[in-house]
């Protein structure tokens, strides 16, 4: 699925889907899964990642680039699978181009609608855990509930380094999610999208009993129903799948065969 059907200036007719680096590549995998016969085109900012410690300036100033290079090269919507790109810089993207924007935020209400125990938390970088989206989130649905944010620094540069499972990572994620535990916490929202990679490891260290929450398959839905009957493509072939990078394109290929699969092809954004 790496045929290349598009030169790299044209993406008519794709899907585009971006984040800071990797972690997007969660999201990327539930639209896959969603809509085979897609053409979609992923960009990993990685040359300017991690967004989660910056400042919103520069938050909004790559959001803005990214988004407008692919509006520019043609896709028919953009899927922002970046919790923090989303809380900062959304609407400064939709007052800019005028396709589908379809983005991924904190999925506190599910969790808030799933707890048994009254505690959730969410796991997310500094920046999206600062944002009013987040504090409107908690108000609307942290209701008798204890709502606990966490910010997570380091996970995002583990699974940028396809460290998902190693004895420092699995310190990494004892080192926040433990005291969650302790404070009774039985759901935890997957707040920014290079977590959903460290999933294996973080549910052995909680148990069986507690849920981890991504909002991944529920943006495919509703990119899905963003796209509609007008721009679902009626191809009955599969779709290619194109990978872009403002980082090192060794690394980022290293790193995309891993978490992706071996047929993907990693190409410098220029
Ligand atoms: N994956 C991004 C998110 O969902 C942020 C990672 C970063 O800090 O760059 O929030």
């Amino acid at each position: 699925m790496s045929a290349h059907h598009h030169s790299s200036s044209s993406f008519t007719d794709a899907i585009g889907v971006f984040d800071s680096g990797v972690g997007g590549l969660s999201v990327l995998r539930a639209i896959r899964d969603a809509l085979p016969a897609e053409n979609l085109v992923y960009v990993a900012d990685s040359g300017h990642a991690p967004y989660g410690d910056q400042s919103e300036a520069h938050i909004t100033q790559r959001t803005l680039t990214v988004g407008n290079w692919l509006a520019s090269a043609g896709v028919k919507a953009i899927t922002v699978a970046c919790n923090t790109a989303t809380v900062v810089a959304i609407r400064h993207l939709r007052e800019q181009i005028d396709i589908p924007v379809v983005a991924i935020e904190p999925a506190i209400k599910p969790a808030a609608n799933k707890t048994r125990s009254g505690v959730v938390a969410v796991l997310a970088t500094t920046q999206t855990l600062q944002s009013e989206s987040v504090a409107r989130l908690c108000q609307e649905h942290g209701e008798g509930k204890r709502i606990l944010l966490q910010a997570c620094p380091g996970w995002v540069e583990a699974v940028e380094m396809a460290d998902l499972d190693s004895l420092r990572t699995q310190a990494l994620l004892r080192q926040f999610v433990e005291p969650l535990i302790s404070e009774g916490a039985d759901t935890f929202v997957l707040g920014c999208t290079h977590y959903p990679f460290l999933r294996g490891a973080l549910q052995r260290i909680v148990g069986e009993q507690v849920a981890l929450i991504d909002p991944a398959v529920a943006v495919a839905t509703e990119l899905t129903r963003r796209l509609g009957n007008n721009l679902l493509t009626h191809a009955k072939t599969l779709g290619s799948t194109r990978f872009f990078t403002t980082g090192n394109v060794a690394h980022v290929q290293q790193v995309v065969s891993h978490l992706w699969g071996d047929g993907a092809i990693v190409e410098s954004m220029a």
